[in-house]
């Protein structure tokens, strides 16, 4: 009988310190996430500094707590996997240099993760992939649509030109003075208010599966500034409900387009914004009418965390992929 294969994973590349350890690639056995949003909460965003300052000092803990969470010793260990990129650096730099030093310590291959395979794996945790597959990546800091053709194979077959899809959510929120992080209350605000503010839609080139989401957010500026010069006041519901629709409305039907131009078998969605309630139903909604199974991962799989890490990991180390000493962050890593 094949032994388990049992993958510690870390991530630190944005604002959460995680540490995970996932059996075989699909099942979790701890998944622990310390969270920062408090300590940026009042900057509007994540101040880099601080973000490192908070993965070294939480970092042992989260590392401890994840081993006894899963009752296991390193003994029990097969290798660690660590997001190398893309984030930010000098939080990227902590979970790098954590895992090449327990690497080197407790003698484990060392295996480096883009921390988008991450967020793609993390529905692998949930189900088993099946190719070719399309996923639809809706991050912070990305918005990607990519084709695999097989584990570990990744074709960047569209992406935005300009902000990501959570960007756009940060920047609305912050226009409408909401705290930090804007996409969920953007979310929240969206079901109470009307699509009734027609925000334009960028469908770009004919055939195109690229995004662009700046002129969108430029349009949500000029129609609160023109209304509030003519002495109207928008609510702030109908803003986002608005934005919200013209958002998942390009997603939705170049994701839908992309699956049936491409035959794949299953279509998975990752990323903080796969969180959002208003994409999850118009997804759901689209794909019924097709043959083509969509996954989305439940909402604590969605945002940043180490297990998806671990599972990404696992794929990497199966297929002999292993990191040096000199492995190091990598902000703009790229991922095919
Ligand atoms: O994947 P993630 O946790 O971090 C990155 O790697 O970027 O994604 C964070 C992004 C933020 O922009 C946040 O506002 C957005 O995901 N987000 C949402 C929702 N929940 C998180 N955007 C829209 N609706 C949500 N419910
Ligand atoms: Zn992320």
């Amino acid at each position: 009988m094949k032994k388990d294969t049992i993958i510690l994973g870390i991530e630190t590349s944005c604002d959460e310190t995680a540490v995970a350890i996932v059996k075989n690639g699909t099942t979790i056995i701890s998944n622990v996430v310390a969270s920062q949003i408090e300590s940026h909460k009042r900057f509007g965003g994540v101040v880099p500094e601080i973000a490192s300052r908070h993965h070294v000092e939480q970092m042992t803990v989260v590392l401890e707590e994840a081993f006894a969470q899963a009752e296991l010793v390193w003994e029990d260990i097969d290798a660690i996997a660590v997001t190398e990129g893309p984030g930010l650096v000098g939080a990227l730099l902590i979970g790098v240099n954590t895992a090449k030093a327990l690497a080197f310590a407790k003698q484990k291959p060392l295996v480096g993760v883009h921390h988008i395979a991450g967020h793609i794996y993390a529905n692998r945790l949930e189900k088993e992939f099946q190719f070719p597959l399309l996923a639809l990546i809706v991050s912070g800091g990305h918005t990607e649509l990519v084709l695999m053709q097989e584990h570990g194979s990744y074709e960047v077959i569209g992406e935005t030109r300009d902000d990501a899809a959570g960007e756009a959510y940060d920047k609305v929120a912050r226009m409408l003075r909401l705290p930090y992080p804007g996409g969920p209350q953007i979310d929240r605000l969206a079901v109470e208010g009307e699509a009734n503010i027609n925000f334009p839609r960028a469908w770009l080139e004919e055939g195109s599966y690229d995004f662009s989401f700046s002129g969108l957010k430029s349009s949500v500026i000029n129609t609160i500034h023109n209304a509030s010069q003519r002495g109207e006041e928008l609510k702030n519901q109908d803003i986002a409900a608005s934005f919200q629709a013209s958002v998942v409305d390009v997603l939705v039907t170049k994701t839908l387009r992309a699956a049936k131009e491409y035959q794949v078998k299953q279509v998975i969605v990752a990323g903080g914004v796969a969180a959002n309630s208003g994409l999850r139903n118009s997804l759901e909604e689209a794909f019924e009418e097709t043959e083509i199974p969509l996954l989305i991962p439940p909402l604590k799989l969605c945002t940043d965390n180490a297990a998806m890490i671990a599972a990404a990991g696992t794929i990497a180390y199966e297929q002999g992929k292993r990191a040096g000493w000199d492995l190091n962050a990598n902000p703009s890593l790229i991922l095919e």
